[in-house]
């Protein structure tokens, strides 16, 4: 049974690929509703295996998945999910199966791109955009579809250090605006600063969690 105070649950997620290596072991985490989280953890310990299975793309041998709907995806590279030619279609176009009129559609673009300060950009080619931009346009695309969770695969991992903590406020203010729940990988310690609580996984399994900066700090210490 689920409990409703999560906006994202998962129990004991088993998963490994055809040939047998398991990757997730009996992970299991909890985000609540309107909260922002971030999961950390060595290359290769599951991370982004793990926000593909909530996203949906990739399917568990075992384990539960507990989600509020809608959810956007945000990935690593933002040039593997913009897929219109300027910025005001690409985040329309994932507003095409709900059946909106134009003005509708339009009104949810624009309140989508002021919302992550990218208004006077909606007529933009996509190509002339900078990294930190593809990615509040990959933001904007999740918020046009009013999302409740919002799941981040490395968002900063291709910005400067200044446009990384800008992204990072930035999605800590809408996710606190609009009450949404979001889960947000990273290696950068810095942006712990900006979270509610965190989940540590080693070798596929959650090994910690709970205040990021308690988390910040054991991290810091351990020799890599
Ligand atoms: N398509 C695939 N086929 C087989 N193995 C895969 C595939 N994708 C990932 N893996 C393996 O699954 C394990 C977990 O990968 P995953 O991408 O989830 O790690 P990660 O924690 O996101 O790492 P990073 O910090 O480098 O992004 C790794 O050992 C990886 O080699
Ligand atoms: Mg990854």
């Amino acid at each position: 049974m689920n409990d409703s105070s999560f906006g994202i649950s998962v129990k004991d997620i088993d998963f490994s690929w055809s040939y047998g290596v398991p990757i997730l072991q009996s992970c299991s985490l909890d985000v609540p509703k309107g909260e922002f989280w971030m999961l950390l953890g060595t290359n290769g310990s599951g991370k982004s295996t793990l926000l593909r299975i909530l996203a949906g793309l990739l399917t568990p041998q075992k384990g539960e998945i507990f989600m509020t709907e809608p959810m956007g995806f945000v990935f690593q590279n933002p040039d593997h999910q913009l897929v219109m030619p300027t910025v005001g279609a690409d985040v329309a176009f994932g507003l095409v199966k709900e059946k909106l009129s134009l003005v509708a559609i339009k009104d949810r673009v624009r309140e989508a791109l002021a919302a992550v300060n990218l208004l006077d950009l909606e007529r933009r080619p996509i190509y002339a955009l900078s990294g930190g931009q593809k990615q509040r346009i990959a933001i904007a695309g999740a918020l046009a579809r009013h999302c409740e969770v919002l799941l981040l695969d490395e968002p900063t991992a291709l910005l400067d250090a200044d446009t990384q903590l800008e992204l990072v406020a930035q999605v800590q203010r809408l996710v606190k605006n609009r009450n949404i729940t979001a889960l947000w990988v990273t290696h950068r310690l810095d942006e712990l600063d900006y979270a509610d609580g965190a989940f540590l996984l080693e070798a596929g399994k959650v090994v910690a969690q709970g205040d990021p900066i308690f988390l910040k700090e054991k991290l810091l210490k351990t020799p890599n």
